[in-house]
């Protein structure tokens, strides 16, 4: 019996691991970078409802997007959520850039922006702002991706648990309990305080542009946003 079920487990996990590698040659075919895990996790690490209503007016918090836990202190030391937090900004300015400003300034010393201590103001700003153009810049990848992809790519793309977008979520949040990590690249980041800093940081934050990372990004955006 012992053998029986041992047998049926490592039958389960080479099917799990055949479908997984299919999943992946599949999307590589349909033309998605070869680091498509990476590219997507960046893009929706720290997504929201409000950034998701960018794709979608009516997205809202039951979504199955994987983002980093904001709040740090979480009871069960819950590191990543599978879904993309509700996140309003404050109204007390009267415009966007202001209001989001405010927002990221009163958590300062809180750590709970799931961003973790090592990140200064300024940084904290640069990173929320710089999501938040990849996230416009994505709605026009989205609005204009043609053709639209098919259901067979979405069910590839939105399996999160065996593409590997899931794991590369978990790495982001793992990296900022030790870090300020604005790719996935795994090297040192300056810390942003001068001209000189600002110009790596820059260079790194613009790494998600180029046409194939947008491209992967805004297949699954599009995908985990058209049933709401
Ligand atoms: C993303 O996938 C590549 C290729 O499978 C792998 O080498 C890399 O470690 C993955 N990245 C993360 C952060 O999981
Ligand atoms: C991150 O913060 C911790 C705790 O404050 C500190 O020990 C560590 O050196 C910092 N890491 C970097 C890369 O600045």
């Amino acid at each position: 019996m012992k053998v029986f079920i041992a047998l049926l487990l490592i039958t389960l996990a080479a099917a799990r691991d055949l479908s997984t590698s299919r999943c992946s040659k599949f999307l590589h075919v349909n033309g998605f970078s070869s680091n498509f895990n990476e590219t997507i996790a960046h893009a929706i690490h720290s997504m929201t409802v409000q950034g998701l209503q960018l794709f979608n007016p009516r997205a809202h918090e039951h979504n199955k997007i994987p983002t980093v836990n904001h709040n740090l202190h979480d009871k069960n030391g819950v590191k990543v959520l599978m879904y993309a937090p509700n996140d309003p900004l404050p109204s007390d300015y009267f415009g966007f850039s202001m209001n989001m400003i405010d927002k990221i300034l009163a958590m300062i010393g809180k750590s709970d922006d799931g961003l973790g201590p090592n990140w200064s103001s300024t940084e904290r700003i640069a990173h929320k702002f710089h999501m938040w153009d990849l996230w416009l810049r994505l709605q026009k990848e989205v609005r204009e991706l043609t053709p639209k992809p098919t259901p067979s790519v979405c069910k590839c793309v939105l399996d999160v648990e065996s593409n590997g977008v899931l794991q590369a979520v978990q790495w982001i949040a793992a990296h900022y309990e030790s870090g300020t990590p604005i790719t996935l690249l795994d090297r040192p980041i300056p810390k942003l305080v001068d001209s000189e800093s600002w110009a790596f940081w820059k260079k790194d934050l613009l790494h998600y542009y180029t046409p194939e990372a947008l491209h992967d990004a805004a297949v699954y955006l599009y995908c985990v946003t058209k049933d709401f």
